[in-house]
């Protein structure tokens, strides 16, 4: 595989969800008419824009959070903070989304939910809500037992990919309904390929093409956190046994908050195994 550094990759991937963006906005105000709140075809606009800004960029950048080396180390509440924020406000864009088109449905007498893309998006956006719940509730809530964490993890993992490129074939899905339902008279026909269809087009394969480098970045061995979950992570040096059995607290109790206020301890945990230190992979400790 490419020895790809992760930052400059992080900023190409950045320029090119900034890129989607931009492009989403442009065609929806120069071709479709730009956008209101008033019911119309222009409210419907503000339906592509928060769906690509929020369930696909915003989405993918939350995803990314853990794969920052600078997360590997320390205290990982505020990085928790930080992933599960851009995963909300991935959220409220969607949510925003979802009433833009409802509105328009609506007001113009079209039925709700009878296209596989409806369909499709409305499960993506179900999955996506249980997961936020679900890794709120394990990961954030102090007193979710280590177990469950340890057991949901894989999961919330696997569906943060999946929830990915479910959105990535929702706006693919969606841009092809939108081109087929406007391009249909004259020259602008969508088989005689307009500009508008070639550059809605291009913008299709540009959110392909991010989902598909998070989706690669999320599974690249060497850039994942060193591993917190094996069994061998969670059972303690003797420095931090020592640490433990002198302020009376348990294995199974232990939550990495207190135990890393303490110097002593926390030094025995940034010597992780990258850094020559313990051997076990480790971070299980503080990082469950
Ligand atoms: C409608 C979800 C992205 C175009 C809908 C509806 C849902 C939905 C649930 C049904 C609304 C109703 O029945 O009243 C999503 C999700 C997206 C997404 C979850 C992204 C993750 C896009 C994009 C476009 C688009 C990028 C591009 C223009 C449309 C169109 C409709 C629609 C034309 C109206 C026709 C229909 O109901 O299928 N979308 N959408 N969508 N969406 Fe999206």
């Amino acid at each position: 595989m490419l020895d790809v550094p992760f930052l400059p990759f992080c900023a190409f991937l950045g320029t090119l969800g900034l890129l989607c963006v931009a492009m989403v906005g442009t065609w929806c105000q120069h071709w479709r008419g730009g956008f209101s709140l008033d019911g119309s075809s222009r409210t419907f606009n503000w339906h592509p824009v928060l769906m690509v800004t929020g369930l696909v960029v915003l989405y993918g950048a939350a995803a990314l959070v853990y794969r920052i080396p600078n997360t590997w180390s320390g205290p990982k509440l505020p990085w928790k903070v930080l992933h599960s924020s851009l995963a909300l406000g991935a959220f409220v864009l969607t949510v925003l989304g979802l009433v833009a088109v409802f509105c328009f449905h609506n007001s113009q007498g079209t039925p709700n939910m009878y296209s596989l893309h409806s369909w499709m998006g409305l499960g993506t956006v179900l999955l996506f809500s249980c997961q936020w719940a679900a890794g709120f509730g394990a990961f954030l809530l102090p007193w979710a037992p280590t177990w469950l964490r340890a057991l949901y993890k894989p999961i919330h993992v696997f569906f943060g990919s999946t929830i990915l490129m479910l959105s990535v074939a929702s706006c693919v899905s969606g841009i092809n309904e939108k081109l087929f339902f406007s391009l249909k008279n004259g020259t602008m026909e969508y088989k005689l390929l307009p500009a508008e269809a070639v550059f809605a087009n291009t913008l299709g394969l540009l959110i392909l093409i991010f989902g598909v480098l998070v989706v690669a970045a999320l599974a690249r061995p060497s850039w994942k956190r060193p591993d917190s979950d094996s069994p061998d992570s969670r059972m303690p040096t003797p420095l931090l046994r020592a640490h433990l059995h002198g302020s009376g607290a348990q294995h199974s109790d232990l939550k990495m908050e207190s135990v890393c206020k303490e110097g002593k301890v926390q030094s025995e945990m940034d010597s992780g195994p990258e850094r020559g230190g313990w051997e076990g992979g480790g971070m299980g400790w503080c990082l469950v």
